[in-house]
């Protein structure tokens, strides 16, 4: 089937928290936005459709858990990831970012140390300071244009009695897909000094061709048992504001204390779109994501190109999965003053600048890269004019 990804779909007056808060957020209510990580295209057909016929029916009313929804996610696992599921290790949840929340609560004590590896997505901070617990931070190492982690260093924080680890998998930002060898190297490490594992897999489906996905539960019975998996189809297949995002627990003692958290929590409830939305996407949108990340990868390829021709003081990482580009500015000699203001105020355009991911993010832009070609490229001429107006 043939899509329309170059279609630029209007947002504006759609209530999108990405085109209607420009004026709030910006301060001008025309900025390109190419930050929160939403894809500007029309999602699957087949969701569309089941979406459509759901809101047809006319009463939303509370909505159950059908047998089809549990397999469609068991069978998504084993045949896109290689890992077998069982459905009882299931837990809906109405996101991944309350999931990440519940599960330090259950895992760590007030105070306890948990680790995180930054850059990373804001909430991981969030999660972690807002339960009263302490950020044992690992800074990612950035060699030779790509990220690793620091054993060594991670190791000397679990030796420090840090309790529970974070991981983001695939990594946002930086786009690491982590590789089978470094997550047996991070799982000796957890397995020895009895670290649990949330493992934050919501990129998991984003990856490009030659790089594998490998959910870190999959490693082993072992490693399956340390951890919580936190999934959803909202990014892979663009229906984030259906709120429908599940754990997978194999571990019976962790999954009913987070199961408990969720009832305590009253947040259990299931989005009266979201099993119809996850069917469908599970089961009737392989292509579509397939022909998304060609799409995608056009795009990145497209951004790393212009930019080495008209901004080389800019590096971008290349990806290997994730729709997300990061761009390390620091060449330019410049403060994230500074570049907000050329970028919202000149270029009129709003990638998301680096120090929201934490101190080891400054200095560097987060690009979203889910969106047609054309708005693409509108956004990097304007952010580049912009930027050599300041250099001639
Ligand atoms: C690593 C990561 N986790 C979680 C989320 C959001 O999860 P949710 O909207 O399901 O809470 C995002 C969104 O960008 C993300 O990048």
């Amino acid at each position: 089937m043939t899509y329309h990804f170059d279609e630029r779909l209007p947002r504006r007056g759609t209530y999108s928290e990405k085109w209607d808060l420009g004026r709030e957020l910006f301060g001008d209510p025309d900025v390109l936005p190419l930050w929160v990580a939403d894809m500007d295209f029309r999602c699957a057909p087949a969701i569309v459709q089941a979406v459509t016929e759901r809101a047809k029916h006319g009463i939303y009313g509370y909505t159950s858990r059908p047998k089809e929804y549990l397999d469609a996610i068991t069978g998504w696992m084993e045949r896109r990831h290689e890992w077998k599921v069982d459905a009882s290790w299931l837990t809906d949840t109405p996101g991944v970012v309350p999931a990440l929340g519940v599960a330090v609560q259950i895992l760590t004590e007030p105070g306890d140390r948990v680790i995180l590896q930054s850059p990373v997505y804001n909430p991981f901070y969030d999660v972690i300071r807002n339960n009263g617990r302490e950020i044992a931070e690992n800074p990612l190492i950035l060699e030779d244009g790509r990220y690793r982690m620091d054993y060594d260093h991670l190791e000397s924080l679990m030796q420090g009695g840090a309790k529970l680890m974070l991981l983001c998998s695939p990594h946002n930002p930086g786009g690491r897909v982590w590789t089978r060898e470094e997550l047996e190297l991070l799982g000796e490490l957890c397995l020895k000094y009895e670290v649990k594992v949330v493992s934050d897999e919501i990129h998991g489906d984003l990856v490009f061709k030659e790089h594998r996905h490998v959910p870190f539960a999959s490693l082993s019975e072992a490693h399956a048992g340390i951890t919580i998996t936190c999934a959803a189809p909202s990014k892979t297949f663009n229906i984030p504001g259906l709120s429908t995002a599940y754990t997978l627990i194999s571990n019976g003692a962790i999954r009913k204390s987070f199961a408990e958290r969720i009832k305590t929590l009253a947040i259990g409830s299931l989005n009266y779109f979201g099993p119809s939305a996850t069917i469908a996407a599970y089961t009737q949108s392989e292509d579509w994501l397939d022909a998304v990340l060609d799409y995608i990868r056009g795009n990145r390829d497209f951004a790393i190109s212009y930019l080495a021709e008209h901004l080389p003081a800019a590096t971008p990482i290349l990806p290997e999965g994730t729709y997300l580009l990061w761009v390390d500015y620091r060449a330019l000699g410049w403060s994230k003053t500074q570049i907000k203001q050329v970028m919202y105020k000149e270029a009129k355009v709003a990638f998301t600048e680096g120090s929201v991911y934490g101190r080891d993010g400054e200095g560097f832009l987060r690009i979203n890269l889910a969106c047609p070609h054309s708005l693409l490229q509108e956004a990097l001429e304007r952010f580049c004019s912009a930027v050599k107006a300041h250099h001639v």
